[in-house]
Protein backbone atom coordinates (compact mmCIF):
# COMPACT_ATOMS: atom_id res chain seq x y z
CA UNK A 1 0.00 0.00 0.00
CA UNK A 2 1.60 3.30 -1.10
CA UNK A 3 1.30 5.42 1.66
CA UNK A 4 4.15 5.75 3.99
CA UNK A 5 3.56 4.89 8.18
CA UNK A 6 5.83 4.42 11.25
CA UNK A 7 5.04 3.46 14.37
CA UNK A 8 7.04 3.69 17.63
CA UNK A 9 11.23 3.81 17.88
CA UNK A 10 13.05 3.44 14.42
CA UNK A 11 17.29 4.57 13.98
CA UNK A 12 18.11 7.71 12.70
CA UNK A 13 19.28 5.71 9.27
CA UNK A 14 18.10 2.22 8.25
CA UNK A 15 20.67 -0.58 8.96
CA UNK A 16 22.61 1.36 11.32
CA UNK A 17 23.71 0.26 15.13
CA UNK A 18 20.11 0.52 17.01
CA UNK A 19 20.86 -0.56 21.13
CA UNK A 20 18.01 -1.69 23.59
CA UNK A 21 18.40 0.20 27.14
CA UNK A 22 20.21 -2.77 28.23
CA UNK A 23 22.72 -2.53 25.60
CA UNK A 24 22.14 -5.44 23.35
CA UNK A 25 21.28 -5.09 19.53
CA UNK A 26 17.78 -4.90 18.32
CA UNK A 27 16.58 -7.05 15.18
CA UNK A 28 15.97 -5.39 12.10
CA UNK A 29 14.01 -7.50 9.49
CA UNK A 30 13.12 -6.20 6.24
CA UNK A 31 9.48 -7.04 5.50
CA UNK A 32 8.34 -7.18 1.92
CA UNK A 33 7.54 -8.11 -1.26
CA UNK A 34 9.17 -8.98 -5.21
CA UNK A 35 12.78 -9.62 -3.43
CA UNK A 36 14.14 -6.40 -2.08
CA UNK A 37 11.84 -4.35 -4.51
CA UNK A 38 8.53 -4.42 -3.74
CA UNK A 39 6.77 -2.75 -1.13
CA UNK A 40 8.72 -3.24 2.06
CA UNK A 41 8.83 -2.08 5.72
CA UNK A 42 11.67 -2.29 8.45
CA UNK A 43 10.81 -3.55 12.00
CA UNK A 44 12.90 -3.56 14.99
CA UNK A 45 12.79 -6.71 17.18
CA UNK A 46 13.82 -7.61 20.63
CA UNK A 47 14.04 -10.87 20.01
CA UNK A 48 15.51 -12.61 16.51
CA UNK A 49 12.07 -13.47 14.38
CA UNK A 50 14.20 -16.54 13.61
CA UNK A 51 14.16 -18.30 16.64
CA UNK A 52 12.13 -20.93 16.07
CA UNK A 53 11.47 -24.02 18.85
CA UNK A 54 9.88 -26.83 16.79
CA UNK A 55 7.49 -27.39 13.53
CA UNK A 56 4.44 -29.60 13.32
CA UNK A 57 1.70 -30.25 10.50
CA UNK A 58 -1.94 -29.03 11.57
CA UNK A 59 -3.54 -30.11 8.49
CA UNK A 60 -3.19 -30.08 4.51
CA UNK A 61 -6.42 -27.21 3.01
CA UNK A 62 -7.44 -29.68 0.11
CA UNK A 63 -10.26 -28.00 -2.09
CA UNK A 64 -12.06 -30.25 -4.20
CA UNK A 65 -14.00 -29.23 -6.87
CA UNK A 66 -17.30 -29.67 -7.54
CA UNK A 67 -17.02 -32.74 -9.77
CA UNK A 68 -20.31 -31.38 -11.92
CA UNK A 69 -19.51 -31.03 -15.96
CA UNK A 70 -21.79 -28.61 -16.77
CA UNK A 71 -21.67 -25.22 -15.66
CA UNK A 72 -24.62 -22.83 -15.13
CA UNK A 73 -25.40 -19.56 -12.73
CA UNK A 74 -25.14 -20.44 -9.51
CA UNK A 75 -26.52 -19.21 -6.21
CA UNK A 76 -25.22 -20.32 -2.40
CA UNK A 77 -26.74 -19.44 0.81
CA UNK A 78 -23.62 -18.70 3.52
CA UNK A 79 -26.52 -18.32 6.16
CA UNK A 80 -26.73 -22.21 5.52
CA UNK A 81 -22.77 -22.64 6.50
CA UNK A 82 -22.08 -23.92 10.40
CA UNK A 83 -20.37 -21.37 12.60
CA UNK A 84 -16.70 -23.10 13.25
CA UNK A 85 -14.26 -22.35 15.91
CA UNK A 86 -11.83 -20.45 14.11
CA UNK A 87 -11.05 -17.29 11.78
CA UNK A 88 -8.09 -18.31 10.48
CA UNK A 89 -7.98 -22.40 10.60
CA UNK A 90 -11.35 -23.61 9.90
CA UNK A 91 -12.80 -21.23 6.81
CA UNK A 92 -14.91 -22.94 4.48
CA UNK A 93 -13.82 -23.03 1.00
CA UNK A 94 -16.54 -21.78 -1.64
CA UNK A 95 -14.99 -20.54 -5.04
CA UNK A 96 -11.00 -20.83 -6.52
CA UNK A 97 -8.92 -20.73 -9.11
CA UNK A 98 -4.78 -20.40 -8.94
CA UNK A 99 -5.43 -16.80 -8.57
CA UNK A 100 -7.99 -16.06 -5.85
CA UNK A 101 -10.18 -18.24 -3.47
CA UNK A 102 -12.73 -17.21 -1.49
CA UNK A 103 -13.62 -18.72 1.83
CA UNK A 104 -16.26 -18.05 4.50
CA UNK A 105 -15.96 -17.99 7.94
CA UNK A 106 -18.30 -17.56 11.55
CA UNK A 107 -15.57 -18.18 14.38
CA UNK A 108 -16.89 -18.86 17.31
CA UNK A 109 -13.59 -18.35 19.66
CA UNK A 110 -10.84 -16.05 19.66
CA UNK A 111 -7.59 -17.80 18.51
CA UNK A 112 -4.72 -18.72 21.12
CA UNK A 113 -2.24 -18.84 17.73
CA UNK A 114 -0.98 -15.79 15.47
CA UNK A 115 -1.06 -17.24 11.95
CA UNK A 116 1.06 -16.12 8.92
CA UNK A 117 -0.03 -16.74 5.26
CA UNK A 118 2.83 -16.73 3.17
CA UNK A 119 1.16 -18.16 -0.09
CA UNK A 120 -1.40 -15.47 -0.48
CA UNK A 121 -2.47 -12.10 0.37
CA UNK A 122 -5.82 -11.68 2.01
CA UNK A 123 -8.65 -9.61 1.71
CA UNK A 124 -11.27 -10.37 5.09
CA UNK A 125 -14.73 -8.24 4.54
CA UNK A 126 -16.11 -7.89 7.69
CA UNK A 127 -19.72 -8.71 6.73
CA UNK A 128 -20.52 -8.46 11.19
CA UNK A 129 -18.40 -8.34 13.63
CA UNK A 130 -15.84 -5.92 14.87
CA UNK A 131 -12.68 -6.36 17.35
CA UNK A 132 -9.28 -5.73 16.52
CA UNK A 133 -6.43 -7.25 14.42
CA UNK A 134 -2.97 -7.32 15.92
CA UNK A 135 -0.07 -7.54 14.10
CA UNK A 136 4.16 -6.91 15.45
CA UNK A 137 2.78 -3.95 13.57
CA UNK A 138 0.39 -2.11 15.92
CA UNK A 139 -3.56 -2.80 16.32
CA UNK A 140 -5.75 -2.43 13.80
CA UNK A 141 -9.94 -2.11 15.38
CA UNK A 142 -12.32 -3.24 12.48
CA UNK A 143 -15.87 -3.57 12.32
CA UNK A 144 -18.78 -4.68 10.14
CA UNK A 145 -18.31 -3.01 6.67
CA UNK A 146 -14.36 -3.10 7.01
CA UNK A 147 -11.97 -4.59 4.16
CA UNK A 148 -9.37 -5.64 6.30
CA UNK A 149 -6.21 -6.02 3.84
CA UNK A 150 -3.16 -8.51 5.06
CA UNK A 151 -0.36 -8.67 2.74
CA UNK A 152 1.42 -11.87 3.12
CA UNK A 153 4.04 -12.73 5.63
CA UNK A 154 2.26 -10.34 8.39
CA UNK A 155 1.50 -12.38 11.65
CA UNK A 156 -1.20 -11.71 12.99
CA UNK A 157 -4.31 -12.21 15.45
CA UNK A 158 -8.03 -11.20 15.51
CA UNK A 159 -10.05 -10.29 18.82
CA UNK A 160 -13.06 -10.12 18.69
CA UNK A 161 -15.01 -8.05 20.46
CA UNK A 162 -18.51 -8.03 18.76
CA UNK A 163 -20.32 -11.42 17.55
CA UNK A 164 -21.73 -12.98 15.44
CA UNK A 165 -18.76 -12.64 13.23
CA UNK A 166 -19.36 -13.40 9.71
CA UNK A 167 -16.42 -13.10 7.43
CA UNK A 168 -15.83 -13.34 3.26
CA UNK A 169 -12.26 -14.14 2.54
CA UNK A 170 -10.46 -13.00 -0.67
CA UNK A 171 -7.12 -14.69 -0.72
CA UNK A 172 -4.98 -13.64 -3.45
CA UNK A 173 -2.13 -15.17 -5.24
CA UNK A 174 -0.81 -11.65 -6.77
CA UNK A 175 -0.10 -8.51 -4.41
CA UNK A 176 -3.43 -6.74 -3.26
CA UNK A 177 -3.34 -2.93 -4.67
CA UNK A 178 -5.28 0.07 -5.17
CA UNK A 179 -6.16 0.75 -8.67
CA UNK A 180 -3.87 1.68 -10.51
CA UNK A 181 -5.69 4.27 -12.50
CA UNK A 182 -6.44 5.74 -9.50
CA UNK A 183 -3.35 6.48 -8.69
CA UNK A 184 -0.95 9.23 -10.21
CA UNK A 185 2.86 8.45 -10.63
CA UNK A 186 3.41 9.08 -7.70
CA UNK A 187 1.36 6.38 -6.24
CA UNK A 188 -1.03 8.55 -4.44
CA UNK A 189 -4.67 8.26 -5.11
CA UNK A 190 -6.06 11.18 -8.05
CA UNK A 191 -8.98 13.73 -7.24
CA UNK A 192 -10.81 10.87 -9.45
CA UNK A 193 -10.50 7.85 -7.43
CA UNK A 194 -13.86 6.63 -5.57
CA UNK A 195 -11.65 7.02 -1.89
CA UNK A 196 -8.84 8.71 -0.74
CA UNK A 197 -5.64 8.06 1.49
CA UNK A 198 -7.58 9.81 4.52
CA UNK A 199 -9.95 6.80 4.27
CA UNK A 200 -7.46 4.10 4.73
CA UNK A 201 -6.93 2.93 8.41
CA UNK A 202 -3.24 1.79 9.19
CA UNK A 203 -2.51 0.41 12.14
CA UNK A 204 -1.49 2.49 15.64
CA UNK A 205 -1.26 1.67 19.51
CA UNK A 206 1.96 -0.04 18.55
CA UNK A 207 2.83 -2.60 21.91
CA UNK A 208 5.62 -4.12 22.86
CA UNK A 209 5.59 -7.72 24.22
CA UNK A 210 9.04 -8.39 25.64
CA UNK A 211 8.03 -11.87 26.42
CA UNK A 212 9.50 -15.12 26.31
CA UNK A 213 7.51 -18.93 26.15
CA UNK A 214 5.87 -20.72 23.59
CA UNK A 215 4.39 -19.24 20.99
CA UNK A 216 2.55 -20.98 17.91
CA UNK A 217 2.19 -19.25 14.84
CA UNK A 218 0.37 -21.17 12.22
CA UNK A 219 1.40 -20.77 8.95
CA UNK A 220 -0.12 -21.34 5.38
CA UNK A 221 1.86 -22.21 2.88
CA UNK A 222 1.77 -25.05 0.09
CA UNK A 223 -2.04 -25.55 0.99
CA UNK A 224 -0.98 -26.83 4.14
CA UNK A 225 -1.26 -25.38 7.98
CA UNK A 226 2.33 -25.66 9.88
CA UNK A 227 2.50 -24.87 13.26
CA UNK A 228 5.85 -23.24 14.02
CA UNK A 229 6.69 -22.42 17.61
CA UNK A 230 8.74 -19.80 18.84
CA UNK A 231 10.30 -19.13 22.23
CA UNK A 232 8.88 -15.18 22.18
CA UNK A 233 5.79 -13.08 21.87
CA UNK A 234 5.49 -12.27 18.06
CA UNK A 235 4.32 -8.43 18.79
CA UNK A 236 8.22 -7.68 20.13
CA UNK A 237 8.24 -4.77 18.07
CA UNK A 238 9.71 -0.93 19.52
CA UNK A 239 9.30 0.52 16.13
CA UNK A 240 9.00 0.00 12.23
CA UNK A 241 8.78 2.22 9.08
CA UNK A 242 7.76 1.50 5.48
CA UNK A 243 4.83 0.53 3.24
CA UNK A 244 4.22 -2.98 3.87
CA UNK A 245 1.49 -3.55 6.95
CA UNK A 246 -1.87 -4.37 7.22
CA UNK A 247 -4.56 -1.79 6.82
CA UNK A 248 -8.36 -1.70 6.98
CA UNK A 249 -10.97 0.28 4.34
CA UNK A 250 -14.53 0.10 5.23
CA UNK A 251 -16.93 -0.44 2.25
CA UNK A 252 -18.82 2.58 3.63
CA UNK A 253 -16.36 4.96 2.85
CA UNK A 254 -16.33 4.23 -0.95
CA UNK A 255 -17.80 7.12 -2.74
CA UNK A 256 -20.26 5.61 -5.56
CA UNK A 257 -20.31 7.11 -8.74
CA UNK A 258 -23.69 7.96 -10.59
CA UNK A 259 -23.95 8.96 -14.46
CA UNK A 260 -27.11 10.38 -16.55
CA UNK A 261 -27.44 6.82 -17.66
CA UNK A 262 -26.11 3.48 -16.24
CA UNK A 263 -22.34 3.50 -15.59
CA UNK A 264 -20.63 -0.42 -15.47
CA UNK A 265 -19.11 -1.95 -12.79
CA UNK A 266 -15.56 -0.58 -13.27
CA UNK A 267 -16.75 2.27 -11.65
CA UNK A 268 -17.13 0.47 -8.80
CA UNK A 269 -13.87 -0.58 -8.39
CA UNK A 270 -12.19 -1.29 -5.24
CA UNK A 271 -9.39 -3.51 -5.50
CA UNK A 272 -7.03 -4.61 -8.07
CA UNK A 273 -4.61 -7.87 -7.85
CA UNK A 274 -3.27 -9.97 -10.82
CA UNK A 275 -6.06 -12.08 -12.29
CA UNK A 276 -9.23 -10.48 -10.88
CA UNK A 277 -10.87 -7.59 -9.41
CA UNK A 278 -12.35 -6.41 -6.41
CA UNK A 279 -15.82 -3.95 -6.48
CA UNK A 280 -17.91 -2.56 -3.88
CA UNK A 281 -21.83 -1.62 -4.87
CA UNK A 282 -22.70 0.96 -2.32
CA UNK A 283 -25.97 2.71 -1.46
CA UNK A 284 -26.69 5.74 -3.95
CA UNK A 285 -29.29 7.69 -6.27
CA UNK A 286 -29.69 6.13 -9.57
CA UNK A 287 -29.08 7.30 -12.81
CA UNK A 288 -30.70 11.05 -13.32
CA UNK A 289 -31.95 11.05 -16.94
CA UNK A 290 -35.86 10.62 -16.62
CA UNK A 291 -35.50 7.71 -19.63
CA UNK A 292 -32.63 6.36 -17.94
CA UNK A 293 -33.15 2.58 -16.93
CA UNK A 294 -31.61 2.03 -13.48
CA UNK A 295 -31.13 -1.98 -13.76
CA UNK A 296 -27.78 -3.12 -15.44
CA UNK A 297 -28.42 -4.47 -18.76
CA UNK A 298 -27.72 -8.18 -19.97
CA UNK A 299 -24.16 -8.50 -20.23
CA UNK A 300 -22.28 -11.67 -21.16
CA UNK A 301 -19.20 -11.17 -19.21
CA UNK A 302 -16.46 -12.62 -21.69
CA UNK A 303 -13.62 -12.99 -20.31
CA UNK A 304 -14.39 -13.03 -16.40
CA UNK A 305 -16.54 -14.98 -14.23
CA UNK A 306 -18.80 -12.75 -11.83
CA UNK A 307 -19.20 -13.46 -8.24
CA UNK A 308 -21.30 -11.02 -6.03
CA UNK A 309 -21.63 -11.32 -2.36
CA UNK A 310 -24.57 -9.54 -0.86
CA UNK A 311 -23.61 -7.51 1.88
CA UNK A 312 -27.73 -6.38 2.34
CA UNK A 313 -30.47 -8.46 1.60
CA UNK A 314 -30.99 -5.48 -0.93
CA UNK A 315 -29.77 -5.89 -4.68
CA UNK A 316 -31.80 -4.23 -7.66
CA UNK A 317 -31.91 -6.40 -10.36
CA UNK A 318 -32.27 -10.10 -8.15
CA UNK A 319 -35.19 -12.07 -6.87
CA UNK A 320 -34.34 -14.61 -3.76
CA UNK A 321 -31.41 -13.15 -2.69
CA UNK A 322 -30.73 -13.41 0.64
CA UNK A 323 -28.37 -11.25 3.21
CA UNK A 324 -25.03 -13.55 3.27
CA UNK A 325 -25.93 -14.91 -0.63
CA UNK A 326 -23.20 -15.62 -2.98
CA UNK A 327 -23.74 -15.66 -6.99
CA UNK A 328 -20.87 -17.17 -8.98
CA UNK A 329 -22.41 -15.89 -13.03
CA UNK A 330 -19.42 -17.80 -14.83
CA UNK A 331 -18.26 -17.01 -18.54
CA UNK A 332 -20.27 -18.47 -21.24
CA UNK A 333 -24.07 -17.05 -20.23
CA UNK A 334 -25.37 -14.08 -20.44
CA UNK A 335 -26.90 -12.89 -16.90
CA UNK A 336 -29.16 -10.04 -16.42
CA UNK A 337 -32.08 -8.59 -14.32
CA UNK A 338 -34.89 -10.87 -13.18
CA UNK A 339 -37.77 -11.06 -15.20
CA UNK A 340 -39.61 -8.02 -14.38
CA UNK A 341 -36.99 -5.94 -12.71
CA UNK A 342 -36.14 -4.02 -15.32
CA UNK A 343 -39.84 -2.26 -15.47
CA UNK A 344 -39.90 -1.99 -11.81
CA UNK A 345 -37.00 -0.01 -11.43
CA UNK A 346 -37.91 2.74 -13.93
CA UNK A 347 -38.80 6.07 -11.83
CA UNK A 348 -36.79 4.53 -9.03
CA UNK A 349 -34.54 7.17 -7.60
CA UNK A 350 -32.05 5.37 -5.47
CA UNK A 351 -30.67 1.93 -4.49
CA UNK A 352 -29.68 0.48 -0.69
CA UNK A 353 -27.62 -2.34 -2.40
CA UNK A 354 -24.23 -3.54 -0.37
CA UNK A 355 -22.69 -5.93 -2.28
CA UNK A 356 -18.98 -7.13 -2.91
CA UNK A 357 -18.15 -8.20 -6.75
CA UNK A 358 -14.91 -10.41 -7.07
CA UNK A 359 -14.66 -10.50 -11.13
CA UNK A 360 -11.94 -13.25 -12.22
CA UNK A 361 -10.21 -13.44 -15.59
CA UNK A 362 -9.87 -17.20 -15.05
CA UNK A 363 -13.02 -19.86 -14.87
CA UNK A 364 -13.67 -20.60 -11.22
CA UNK A 365 -14.16 -24.10 -9.75
CA UNK A 366 -17.04 -24.66 -7.09
CA UNK A 367 -15.46 -25.98 -4.25
CA UNK A 368 -17.35 -29.20 -2.74
CA UNK A 369 -18.73 -27.15 0.44
CA UNK A 370 -20.46 -24.69 -1.35
CA UNK A 371 -22.59 -27.55 -2.85
CA UNK A 372 -24.91 -28.01 0.47
CA UNK A 373 -25.90 -24.40 0.78
CA UNK A 374 -26.40 -24.10 -3.25
CA UNK A 375 -29.83 -23.16 -4.31
CA UNK A 376 -29.69 -25.51 -7.28
CA UNK A 377 -32.87 -24.18 -9.18
CA UNK A 378 -31.22 -20.49 -9.70
CA UNK A 379 -29.87 -20.91 -12.93
CA UNK A 380 -33.58 -21.35 -13.63
CA UNK A 381 -34.87 -18.42 -12.11
CA UNK A 382 -34.92 -16.19 -15.23
CA UNK A 383 -37.55 -18.41 -16.42
CA UNK A 384 -39.00 -19.71 -13.19
CA UNK A 385 -39.87 -15.88 -11.67
CA UNK A 386 -43.06 -14.48 -11.77
CA UNK A 387 -43.32 -12.14 -14.78
CA UNK A 388 -41.69 -14.22 -16.94
FE1 LIG B 1 -22.76 -8.94 -14.03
Amino acid sequence: MPIYHTLGQVPRKRHIVFRQPGGALYTEELMGNMGFTGPASLVYHVHQPTRVKDVSLVKALVWEADPEPTFRNRHFRTAGLPATQSVTADRIPLLYNADVALSFVQPLEDDEHFYRNAQGDEIVYISDGAGVLESPLGQLPFGTGDYLVIPRGIAHRYRFTQRPARCLVIESAGYVRTPHRYRNDHGQLTENAPFSERDIRRPSDLQTFDQRGDYPIIVKKDNRLTRVIVDHHPCDVVGWDGYYYPWAFNINDFEPRVGRVHLPPPIHQTFESDGFVVCSFCPRPYDFDPQAVPVPYVHSNVMSDEVLYYASAEFMSRRGIEYGSVTLHPDGVPHGPHPGRTEASLGKTHTDELAVMVDTFRSLQVARPALGIEDRQYYRSWIDSPGS
